[in-house]
């Protein structure tokens, strides 16, 4: 399954959501997830994410681990995005910002 890091959070730019065949992106408020029980590894989403977010689940970077978990536990109760949106206006001035886990909001 692919996973959703960290770099994702407060930049959610959504172009991933609209290549994936099986419709496997939750939306929350500052954040994407993957359902893992319905990806399908076609690898089509990984190349979207214009901050390179996305990785297959066994080839993670490091410090990124507990996000297998949190894709799991999120798709559970985020409702699905198909179409992509606009990103937050200030998404740009966090794309390169590390150490966001702790701004993610459920
Ligand atoms: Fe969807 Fe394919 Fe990405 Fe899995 S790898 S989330 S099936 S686009
Ligand atoms: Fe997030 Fe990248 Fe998708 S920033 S919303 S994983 S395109």
């Amino acid at each position: 399954t692919f996973v959703v890091t960290e770099a994702c959070i407060k930049c959610k730019y959504t172009d991933c959501v609209e290549v994936c065949p099986v419709d496997c992106f939750h939306e929350g408020p500052n954040f994407l997830v993957i359902d893992p029980e319905e990806c399908i590894d076609c690898t089509l989403c990984e190349p979207e994410c214009p901050i390179e977010a996305i990785y297959p689940e066994d080839d993670l970077p490091a410090g990124q681990e507990s996000f297998i978990e949190i894709n799991k536990e999120l798709s559970e109760k985020w409702p699905v995005i198909t179409a992509m949106k606009d990103a937050p206006e200030d998404a740009d001035d966090w794309a390169q910002v590390k150490d966001k886990a702790h701004l993610l909001e459920r």
